[in-house]
């Protein structure tokens, strides 16, 4: 690449990322304006790649990628595991973004327009898996949270991984869970970093269900 060629796409964990460089995404930001800083793709998604490799899931697991974004966590697991994936965010304009995503990464990804809370039980019952990248941002984002994950135990969704640099809102989530399990789940906030596709360091706040 010459000094003045801009770098329009990363590749990592099997997966390519286009940058704001990238001419699609270009024509999209035109068009297309995230609120909630749903405007990129934040780097804690990498955490929970690298955690799920290791962990693996069988082929055909229902992700719900909750505060979707781009998407890429959940087309991510769509790719390297053939899991079937959805992504709900409160705000329609990412959709667009994780639509080209899952196209260039050749896998297909449903999406949920909604907010934490009306993300109900019946629709929890048909996940295995939640995952979410750098959702629990600001204060009013913990109680939200709180009750979706919580719903999700209920409804029988067997494990929850939320990943965050380690900000104050996600501190407080984390030490919710792992000190009220009560034999109903299990939590760990665990410190995670990966060194592709740059150093990453973060937490990972993992909920399993028991039983
Ligand atoms: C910092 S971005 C992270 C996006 C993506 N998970 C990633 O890692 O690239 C936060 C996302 O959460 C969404 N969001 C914020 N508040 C939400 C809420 N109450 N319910 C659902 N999604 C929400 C935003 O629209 C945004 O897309």
């Amino acid at each position: 690449m010459s000094e003045t060629q801009v770098k329009t796409e990363i590749k990592a964990y099997g997966i390519k990322v286009l940058l704001a460089a990238h001419p699609e995404v270009r024509r999209l930001k035109r068009q297309h304006t995230p609120t909630w800083h749903g405007n990129k793709f934040w780097t804690s998604s990498w955490l929970i790649m690298d955690f799920l490799r290791g962990e693996g899931m069988p082929s055909g697991t229902r992700v719900l990628d909750a505060g979707c974004g781009w998407g890429l966590t959940g087309i991510w697991c769509a790719r390297a595991f053939d899991a079937e994936v959805t992504g709900a965010d409160i705000d329609e304009e990412v959709f667009p973004y994780l639509d080209l995503h899952a196209a260039v990464n050749k896998v297909e990804v449903a999406t949920m327009e909604t907010d934490f809370d009306g993300i109900r039980t019946a629709a929890l019952k048909k996940f295995d898996l939640i995952v979410g990248a750098d959702i629990c941002f600001w204060d009013e984002m913990v109680d939200p949270l709180k009750r979706l994950i919580k719903r999700a135990l209920n409804a029988n969704v067997r494990m929850v991984i939320i990943a965050d640099p380690g900000r104050a809102p996600f501190e407080q989530l984390a030490g919710y869970f792992i000190n009220n399990g009560e034999g109903k789940w299990t939590a760990e906030a665990l410190d995670r970093k990966v060194d592709k596709p740059r150093r990453i360091r973060g937490r990972l706040l993992v909920i399993r269900k028991r039983g």
